[in-house]
């Protein structure tokens, strides 16, 4: 889990979204420079992106806010200056803006340079900064927006650049040639590892979808009523070891648990336990971050399917919960009689609530 930058943002002034800008374009070069430059221009998968183009596209973002805004007034584009580079490989899907690269492509063209790539991302930088800083007394909510929502897919292209990555070094049998994080050292709290508990939640009439002050997406909007009858959910995560039951089961055997196109997925590509995993001796392991090591029994099982969650839970005798039951229960506060960000509130996670990207990247370390 990523810690959000910080929810308050939309109440905040110019120089509050200045420093958060600056801290989440540190994050991510901060996930980019462990790499060797040969390791960031590789795409592991057609499913995956190179982390060289994961900096970039996410500048190309940033760079397309400015110009956009520039064509509004003379004054706003006096104060920036974007990049010469070729971004025609940096489009992903948006069909405004033409040149669309096909992801599968993206390995095939290793453009803009890595070395280009931190340049890009110095100049647009500055730009950003010094277009921000043009609204010292009122930043005007269009152009909030549009700055959230490039901090927010930046966001989620870290989130992009660590599955990516741990994909890429899954496949180089010497555990020492890996991704080298400087940042493991904390050990996360196991006081809440699988209980196996449910909790109840109350069914009735509940508002989908996100209404009020801050950060969302368009497609949380608009808030709208829906019936949900009462449930039941697992108050935490399924553990490895609930997993491999199912596997001892003969869970990636049994076609009775599994939906059709699942199923076969399973047979073409030889499915029988969750991605990376690999038996020795009777045990399974799997490469991550901190090398090779025996799968963690207590830890929750990560790196599997839909199809192989809802088999799992079919075989188990639940069903996975719809987009409303897991929005209810996740984050209607009773006490509060409101919907909070957290199950716990308003306030931003700490490594209380959660294993931060800030402290256990990818791993534990015991
Ligand atoms: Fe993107």
């Amino acid at each position: 889990m990523l810690k959000a930058i910080n929810h308050e943002i939309t109440n905040s002034s110019t120089n509050e979204l200045i420093l958060e800008f600056v801290e989440l374009r540190k994050k991510t070069m901060e996930l980019f420079n462990p790499l060797k430059t040969e390791d960031a221009v590789i795409q592991s998968d057609p499913f995956g992106s190179p982390p060289n183009w994961h900096i970039a596209h996410v500048t190309w973002f940033y760079q397309k806010i400015l110009e956009k805004h520039s064509k509004e007034s003379s004054k706003i584009k006096n104060t920036f200056k974007t990049s010469e580079i070729n971004t025609d490989y940096l489009n992903s899907y948006y069909q405004q803006f033409k040149n669309i690269l096909p992801k599968d492509q993206r390995g095939r063209f290793p453009r803009p340079t890595v070395s280009q790539s931190i340049e890009y991302r110095k100049t647009i930088d500055k730009s950003i900064i010094n277009f921000l800083k043009t609204f010292k007394k009122k930043l005007p909510e269009n152009i909030k927006y549009d700055i959230l929502l490039a901090n927010h897919h930046e966001m989620q292209h870290q989130e992009l650049m660590i599955y990516d990555i741990q994909n890429y070094f899954a496949r180089f049998s010497d555990p020492v040639d890996n991704y080298n994080i400087k940042n493991i050292n904390k050990k996360p709290d196991t006081r809440y590892r699988n209980s196996r508990k449910m909790v109840e939640i109350d069914g009735g009439i509940y508002n989908l979808g996100f209404k009020g002050i801050g950060f969302s997406y368009d497609n949380e909007l608009p808030e709208h009523k829906i019936y949900l009858h009462p449930y039941k959910i697992d108050i935490t995560p399924v553990s490895n070891d609930d997993f491999i039951k199912f596997i001892e089961d003969d869970g990636y055997k049994r076609f009775e648990f599994w939906l059709a196109d699942g199923w076969e997925k399973v047979k073409s590509e030889k499915w029988n336990s969750p991605l990376y995993w690999f038996e020795r001796d009777g045990k399974w392991f799997k490469k991550d971050f901190t090398g090779i090591k025996e799968i963690d029994l207590e830890e929750p099982v990560v790196n599997i399917s839909y199809y192989e969650a809802d088999a799992y839970a079919k075989w188990i005798g639940k069903r996975l919960p719809t987009e409303a039951e897991w929005e209810k229960a996740a984050s209607w506060n009773e006490r509060l009689q409101e919907k909070t960000p957290y199950p716990w509130g308003n306030e931003n996670p700490t490594e209380e609530h959660a294993n931060l990207l800030e402290k256990v990247i990818m791993g534990v370390i015991r």
